[in-house]
């Protein structure tokens, strides 16, 4: 009887160290773990302005479909904006739907704003001839879920304020009202923060390895994720990083620590080392940034 006793309460004593192992000690564990040495995720913001002669967009569609869990925002740009031409040429409107094919990634449309010195009634009507793709065209798939305003200013005043607004209400009305509709602003350097509150996404950096390093983007970045009465945060914030030296692409211990960092501040990255005609191709360490981008 006593021996019993003895074990059943040995059943009950063990029962609840490991249910107390399990469920709060391993857990909590884990937790403050990951919380010390993860790297938050990333989207890869790809700007595409390569010409889709055939196979040339394989790199990136080969690494959206492996990486399923991994999203890709692809600004695509068939002229310096959608071009003339109410659809774009048979090589674009074969490439782009399959683009669109993928859960895993959001089409933004790219439209030049010249820090908003250009004619907004052209830049609606890019705005519209995108939205149009969809209609214009006898191919199912082709068309984009948002617009990437490049060169937009980043020193506020209220002809800008006005100009970027105006883009804004245009792309989220034509485009549909859905929430999948990304608008993203690129001042390609910390904007005023009262333009952060109107794009879904702000690209707060865009250039060489070197002008990165030499003025403490990083901090800067990071510094902007933690102000505090502004609606943008961390997942708001593009960073677009070309040039990145030999020596650094060259080591996978240094370009793992440049894209850890990118991937701190900012909820969508790219990295290239290409050092002139940044995006007309797949850099050398594309794969490999795509590896570390998971
Ligand atoms: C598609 O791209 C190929 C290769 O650059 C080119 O030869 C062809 O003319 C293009 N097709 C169209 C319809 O523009
Ligand atoms: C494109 O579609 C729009 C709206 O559906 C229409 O008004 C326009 O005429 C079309 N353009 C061409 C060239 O088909
Ligand atoms: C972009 O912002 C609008 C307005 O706040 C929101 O409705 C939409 O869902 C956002 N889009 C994405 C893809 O989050």
């Amino acid at each position: 009887m006593k021996f019993q006793y003895t074990s059943r309460q040995k059943i009950i004593y063990s029962t609840i160290f490991v249910t107390l192992l399990l469920g709060i000690i391993i857990p909590l564990a884990v937790m403050l773990g990951l919380r010390r040495y993860s790297t938050p995720k990333s989207a890869i913001i790809v700007p595409l302005y390569i010409y889709p002669a055939p196979g040339a967009w394989d790199p990136l569609l080969e690494a959206i479909s492996i990486n399923p869990s991994l999203n890709f925002i692809v600004v695509v740009n068939p002229h310096s904006g959608p071009g003339a031409a109410a659809v774009p040429d048979a090589n674009y409107t074969r490439e782009i739907p399959r683009l669109n094919s993928h859960t895993n990634v959001q089409t933004v449309g790219y439209v030049p704003t010249a820090y908003t010195k250009r004619d907004l009634t052209l830049v609606k009507h890019d705005i519209r001839t995108y939205s149009e793709w969809r209609s214009n065209s006898t191919v199912p798939g082709l068309g984009v879920q948002g617009i990437f305003f490049d060169e937009t200013p980043s020193q506020y005043d209220d002809t800008s304020a006005y100009f970027l607004l105006e883009a804004q209400k245009e792309a989220r009305q034509v485009l549909g009202f859905t929430s999948r509709c990304l608008l993203i602003n690129n001042p390609g350097t910390i904007p005023d923060t009262r333009f952060l509150d109107g794009p879904n996404m702000t690209v707060v950096f865009e250039g060489t390895y070197d002008t990165y390093q030499m003025h403490g983007f990083s901090h800067k970045i990071e510094m902007l994720g933690r102000l505090q009465g502004i609606k943008a945060s961390r997942q708001d914030f593009g960073c677009i990083m070309h040039s990145l030296p030999k020596d650094v692409a060259g080591s996978e211990a240094s370009v793992k620590k440049v894209v850890r960092e990118l991937r701190n501040i900012a909820g969508a990255v790219f990295l290239t080392d290409l050092g002139e005609n940044y995006y007309s191709t797949f850099g050398t360490c594309w794969k490999q940034f795509v590896e570390l981008a998971k």
